[in-house]
């Protein structure tokens, strides 16, 4: 079966699924995305991931080019075609197609949208979770306005790529003060000697992650006490647990960071019973 992507009012299937040369968001990154679960066919926390959409384009001043109701359809719609139960939905906006020039093209044009969909292996993605991941530590040398999701992910590109010339499987972005913001695609949190959970203040530093959002929530219901702040790297190494969460890893247990081991080396119990539990917190659609 051949994939099907919608683009820009057509579904087509991927070999011709084909934007412009002159396409913003392919010259300039002048595009924001989301990306969302998808289990057993319907949508994980859509309400909240349009919610930051339409954040990101407001911040971008980057019109919406259907109603939230219609994207919600041709989401759907893309799923189904792609006969997807278990995976992701990748949508990108974009200002649009114009003569290149960094300002904004006036008179306007339509901004340009592209929904994708795929499926994701179940059976890996728990084995890695019962495994752990080994990530590093590499410079924060993003623009500073990554609570905006825009396509421009060169510095995520390259820092998850040096993750894996190290043996490591991602990376975390570490500021110029020595505080851990995020990993490469997913927000990075650790449970301190204590139990307390620790991920960094949702400031323009971090994406706001939707999944670190339900994860507060799930947190809760164990009784278990989250501080919004920032942590440094020796507070990482000495951490009883530590893992990252994101759309397609939910909460994903970190086993190490630069080589220093935590605990047993195993995912820790917190991490796991978080995972465990959220999707009874998460919203399907
Ligand atoms: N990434 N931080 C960054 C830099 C991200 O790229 C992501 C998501 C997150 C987690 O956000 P959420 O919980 O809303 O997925 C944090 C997506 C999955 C991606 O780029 O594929």
């Amino acid at each position: 079966m051949s994939r099907i992507a919608y683009v820009n009012g057509r579904y087509v299937p991927m070999r011709d699924a084909k934007v412009h040369v002159e396409d913003r968001g392919y010259q300039f990154a002048d595009a924001v995305y989301e990306v969302c679960e998808v289990r057993a066919g319907r949508l994980i926390d859509e309400r909240r991931h349009l919610e930051r959409l339409k954040r990101s384009l407001g911040e971008m001043r980057i019109a919406m080019p259907v109603t939230p109701r219609a994207l919600g359809v041709v989401l759907r719609e893309v799923v189904a075609r792609n006969r997807i139960g278990y995976g992701l939905v990748y949508l990108q906006i974009g200002r649009g197609v114009a003569r290149r020039d960094p300002a904004f093209p006036f008179p306007e044009v339509t901004p340009s949208l592209v929904v994708t969909a795929r499926p994701l292996n179940i059976t890996k993605n728990e084995a890695l979770a019962a495994k752990g991941l080994a990530v590093v530590s590499v410079p924060d040398n993003r623009w500073g306005r990554v609570d905006i999701k825009t396509v421009g992910l060169l510095p995520n590109v390259l820092a998850r790529q040096a993750a894996i010339d190290r043996g490591a499987r991602d990376a975390w972005f570490v500021d110029k003060d020595g505080y851990v913001t995020e990993a490469a695609s997913s927000n990075a949190w650790i449970v301190t000697a204590d139990g307390k959970l620790v991920t960094r203040q949702a400031d323009h530093a971090i994406l706001r992650g939707i999944t670190r959002m339900v994860t507060f929530e799930v947190s809760k219901a164990q009784g278990i006490i989250v501080e919004e702040r920032g942590f440094t790297l020796e507070e990482a190494y000495a951490a009883r647990e530590a893992f990252v969460t994101s759309a397609t890893q939910i909460v994903m247990p970190v086993v190490s960071i630069d080589g220093h081991v935590l605990g047993d080396g195993k995912p820790g119990t917190v991490a796991t019973a978080l995972r465990r539990a959220f999707h009874n917190f998460a919203e399907t659609a």
